[in-house]
């Protein structure tokens, strides 16, 4: 993996001349730096350590690291590279356990490779580098959608959001999941009033959607996660909008840790409550939340801060990356095909086409 030079405008993910290019979001805000990836381990690596997230995202470089596979591979035929392909999608698959956009996005394009391996390797990278490419247009063309659908459940003047974590273009290929509706109502003139939480203890909301926003020129205050509470009760919220990493069948919603407390004040204040997400979010296989998988992730992340050790040395810690949060805690879930409201199983399944 190497850096490589800033574009005029900003993007999180990208194929460009035969490489894979990210934004390095763990150096952000105070650094912009772009770095390509040039190989599957690089894209797992990028993955685990955060320096690419967000679940469209994630599944997004998966999907662009079997075309690097592809291209690094020297198998004789079709079958022998999809088997290869195989094999580093399993790995790949580990990087991250909770958004399953990324075991999503490998298994469309193993399908892929698997229909073109008859035709040779070069038929197989062919075809990789198309999915990857549709891939990456649906999830643009899905964050429009919603970002559609989601301007319509919002007041006409100025509408005061409240968000968790980072579901902006940061966190897919370009208008976000949560963030589309300003992303697309900035471009329509509307105006917004954005509460974003700093999202302890990596801080993707004051990271990340403070820098996001501030770019867009959108009207973004940050608030402590523990602040959100007494926003919501000063009636400063017309909607809370959050992401999700995987969504069960019953419509319970894994999310940044800290959503579930967002969506137990936003009922007790009678605020409603939107997940946004494209329906590769949704985990048909799953009947409810209990069986999401849920990362935990390093002490460190929750014993120090501001670059300095702030809990005593030995302390027990736990450090879940996602909470659950009940489907009957949830207003809607506004996905690219339409908005799911409750029951929202029933919803799901419909505007997947299942029901
Ligand atoms: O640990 P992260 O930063 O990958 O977690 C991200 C989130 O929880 C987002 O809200 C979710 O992936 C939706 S992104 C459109």
């Amino acid at each position: 993996m190497q850096t490589v030079p800033a574009p005029a405008t900003w993007f999180s993910v990208r194929w460009q001349e035969g490489r894979l290019v990210i934004l390095d979001q763990r150096r952000l805000p105070l650094e912009e730096v772009y770095v390509a990836l040039e190989s599957p381990g690089d894209v797992f690596q990028a993955i685990r350590d955060l320096m690419v997230r967000g679940a469209p995202a994630i599944g997004l470089v998966a999907a662009w690291g079997l075309v690097l596979a592809a291209e690094g591979s020297a198998a004789p035929d079709g079958p022998a590279l999809v088997a290869e392909l195989e094999a580093v999608a399993a790995e790949l698959a580990t990087a991250r356990p909770t958004a399953v956009n990324l075991s999503w996005a490998l298994t469309r394009m193993l399908a892929r490779a698997r229909a073109a391996g008859a035709g040779g390797p070069a038929a197989v990278r062919a075809a990789l580098a198309a999915e990857a490419a549709a891939i990456q247009a649906e999830d643009e063309a899905a964050g429009r959608a919603m970002g559609e659908h989601l301007l319509a459940l919002l007041p006409e003047g100025e509408a005061g959001i409240l968000t968790h974590c980072n579901a902006g273009q940061l966190a897919t290929s370009r208008y976000g999941t949560a963030l589309a509706p300003i992303y697309l109502g900035v471009e329509r003139g509307r105006r917004f009033r954005v509460y974003a939480d700093e999202t302890r203890p990596v801080l993707q909301g004051a990271r990340l959607t403070a820098w996001e926003l501030a770019r867009l020129g959108v009207d973004t205050t940050l608030i402590c996660d523990d602040m959100a509470a007494s926003v919501l009760q000063q009636g400063k919220v017309d909607a809370v909008i959050v992401g999700a990493d995987r969504i069960a069948a019953n419509g319970d919603t894994a999310n940044k840790i800290g959503t579930l407390g967002v969506a137990l004040m936003a009922r007790y204040f009678g605020v409603p409550f939107y997940v946004a997400a494209p329906l590769s979010t949704v985990d048909f296989a799953l009947p409810d939340g209990r069986a999401i998988p849920i990362e935990e992730r390093p002490p460190e992340e929750v014993t120090e801060g501001l670059g300095r050790r702030i809990a005593p040395p030995g302390v027990k810690v736990y450090n879940p990356a996602f909470d659950v949060t009940p489907h009957d805690l949830i207003t809607a879930i506004v996905t690219e095909r339409g908005v799911a409201r409750p029951p929202l199983g029933a919803a799901l399944a419909r505007l997947a086409g299942r029901g």
